[in-house]
């Protein structure tokens, strides 16, 4: 990781001691002269190295603190000059063992400079330190080219092992009830279906003809029959057709009237009789053979000009008004009528004279 990044002064100072530490473990105790070769200031392998000198080194203990290495870089550097002078157990940490624990640190950096062409020591990135130069490979220029980082190999799935799979026990089925029941139950209801939906229909049905009745009634209220009855003037032909006491029967059926030429109170006339029974309003018939109009009811019976004799008719038949018409004819209006106990049949409207 030290390779990856600027490495500062603090940070390449900690590799040396990381290193310092391997080799000092790593390495024999004598290390050989010419593995010191990077170190030009390190002391010669012959120097004793003593056993308390960096016991916290040697066992990977307590690291040297800044001023230590600073000394022991001091002490690296002045070595050749001043080894006798300084006690030995005051810096154990210079000579062979330095040079010795060096010896994987330069191995370390060995790989960078050799891709870079250059090669760096601690002594050397600590006098720099002192002097104030650049401290150490920081610089793009200087700073080895970083390797390619490795690609990260897919960890493998560890197969989870499947549960143990558990068989659930199904609780049995409710038994059904017999079809026979079901069906009793289906017809049940549906016997009560058909009952309700027929009273229900025959309800509705009552109430729609009802409803129907009422309207008819209704409408009849509202417009009532008109009798069709036929117009009340009519024409019977010229005079000459009714010979003197004849009684013409033919106009009785469709217009209820008899046209007679007779003799009333010693004058012929001829006039129209009203064919209904002044009793009861029942037709009377005429009977050639009597003479007379006889009512079937009760017997009540009229001479040929109407008036009454017998039965409980209580006055003589009506006239209907005549006249002749424009065209000679004799015409008939039924609309006025002529009573002879009134008087009226003296009206000349009530008879035509022959
Ligand atoms: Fe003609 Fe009674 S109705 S006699």
């Amino acid at each position: 990781m030290a390779e990856k990044k600027k490495m500062s002064v603090a940070e390449i100072l900690a590799a040396a001691r990381a290193a310092d530490g391997k080799g000092a473990a790593a390495s024999p105790p004598e290390p050989k002269a010419t593995e010191t070769e990077e170190s030009p200031a390190a002391p010669p392998a012959s120097k004793p190295k003593p056993a308390a000198a960096k016991p916290a080194a040697a066992a990977g203990g307590a690291r040297p603190s800044v001023s230590d290495i600073l000394a022991m870089a001091r002490a690296n550097k002045a070595a050749g000059a001043e080894t006798a002078a300084k006690p030995a157990a005051a810096k154990p940490a210079a000579p062979a063992a330095k040079a010795a624990a060096a010896k994987p640190a330069a191995k370390a950096t060995e790989a960078g400079a050799a891709k870079t062409g250059v090669q760096r020591d601690t002594a050397s990135i600590l006098a720099a330190a002192r002097a104030g130069a650049k401290p150490g490979p920081v610089s793009k220029a200087d700073a080895p080219a970083r390797p390619a980082a490795k690609p990260r190999e897919a960890k493998p799935v560890a197969e989870k092992a499947a549960p143990p799979r558990t068989v659930a026990t199904v609780p049995p089925k409710p038994v059904k009830p017999a079809k026979a029941a079901a069906g009793a139950a289906e017809d049940r209801r549906t016997f009560l279906q058909i009952a309700l939906g027929s009273a229900m229909a025959v309800g509705f049905s009552a109430l729609a003809v009802t409803g129907g009745l009422f309207s008819l009634g209704l409408a009849r209220f509202l417009f009532p029959n008109v009798l069709a009855e036929p117009p009340s003037k009519f024409k019977v032909g010229s005079r000459d057709g009714f010979p003197s006491g004849k009684v013409e029967t033919k106009y009785v059926a469709q217009y209820g009237v008899w046209v007679v030429n007779g003799d009333f109170q010693g004058q012929q006339q001829i006039y129209a009789l009203k064919t209904v029974c002044t009793h009861l309003g029942c037709t009377p018939s005429w009977l050639e053979a009597e003479q007379k109009f006889k009512c079937p009811c009760h017997g009540s019976g009229f001479y040929k000009d109407g008036v009454n004799f017998e039965g409980p008719a209580p006055r003589p038949l009506e006239r209907y008004a005549i006249r002749i018409a424009d065209d000679g004819q004799l015409e008939i209006d039924k609309s006025k009528t002529f009573q002879e106990e009134l008087g009226q049949w003296a009206d000349p409207d009530s008879y035509v004279t022959v």
